[in-house]
């Protein structure tokens, strides 16, 4: 794998509606990195199999990532409740994950150059795609709060579903996320701990920057 040298590599780590998103968008800004929020590219592979189940295959994944442009993960249909709740089932899949990782340490280690590094989001990422990222952290905030965030999200985009239906989906993606096997979240000894409950985003944001720029003598 080619890496570049001298890069930014922040790594975050949460459950799902922490803020994580919201936050590392903002941090990539501000440090211009390339930021993937890779909970997408499961939701990306989660949405074609729910979209076309008969020709999923690990083939046909295989070929998905081939050819996946980092714009099409902002495709808003990927946002949707149910295919969260089937990118937690294929994210259990070590095969699948397998075909996910070099598409991921790709731009982890080899932002392309108008970028001064990466700002990757997910649920391995800080002990498994980026250990030795120069930054860690792992963001969090209490089920009801991420439920509540996740629910006023959707309701944005005009999805019919009730605030218990969010919080019951939320719960069991941290079950399954949480307790899984391969690759499950979990905070590291070396990730910082934010929990962002009561944290507007700006002061999420400030306390980050403030982290990142002691260490980088800003
Ligand atoms: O972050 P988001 O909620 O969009 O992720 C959807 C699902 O993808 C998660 O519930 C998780 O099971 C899976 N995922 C993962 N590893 C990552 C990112 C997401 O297993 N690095």
């Amino acid at each position: 794998m080619i890496k570049r040298k001298n890069i930014l590599k922040i790594a975050i780590d949460s459950p799902a509606a922490a803020g994580a998103g919201t936050l590392a968008k903002a941090i990539s800004k501000h440090y211009n990195l390339i930021y993937i929020d890779t909970g997408k590219i499961y939701r990306f592979i989660a949405y074609n199999k729910l979209k076309k189940p008969g020709k999923f295959s690990i083939n046909f994944i295989k070929k998905k990532i081939k050819n996946l442009k980092i714009k099409e993960l902002n495709n808003k249909k990927l946002l949707s409740d149910e295919v969260g709740t089937e990118a937690s089932k294929i994210a259990k899949n070590n095969n699948i994950r397998k075909l996910i990782h070099s598409f991921q340490t790709n731009f982890a280690y080899n932002p392309p150059v108008n970028y001064k590094g990466s700002c990757l989001d997910g649920r391995d990422i800080t002990y498994k795609i980026v250990p030795d990222a120069d930054f860690k952290f792992f963001i969090t905030a209490n089920l009801k709060t991420r439920a509540k965030r996740r629910y006023k999200e959707l309701k944005g985009l005009k999805k019919s579903i009730t605030y218990k239906e969010v919080l019951k989906s939320v719960k069991n993606r941290d079950k399954s996320d949480y307790n899984r096997k391969i690759s499950p979240l979990k905070k590291t000894k070396d990730s910082m701990l934010i929990n962002t409950t009561k944290l507007s985003k700006r002061s999420c944001f400030l306390k980050i920057k403030k982290i990142i720029d002691r260490k980088l003598n800003i």
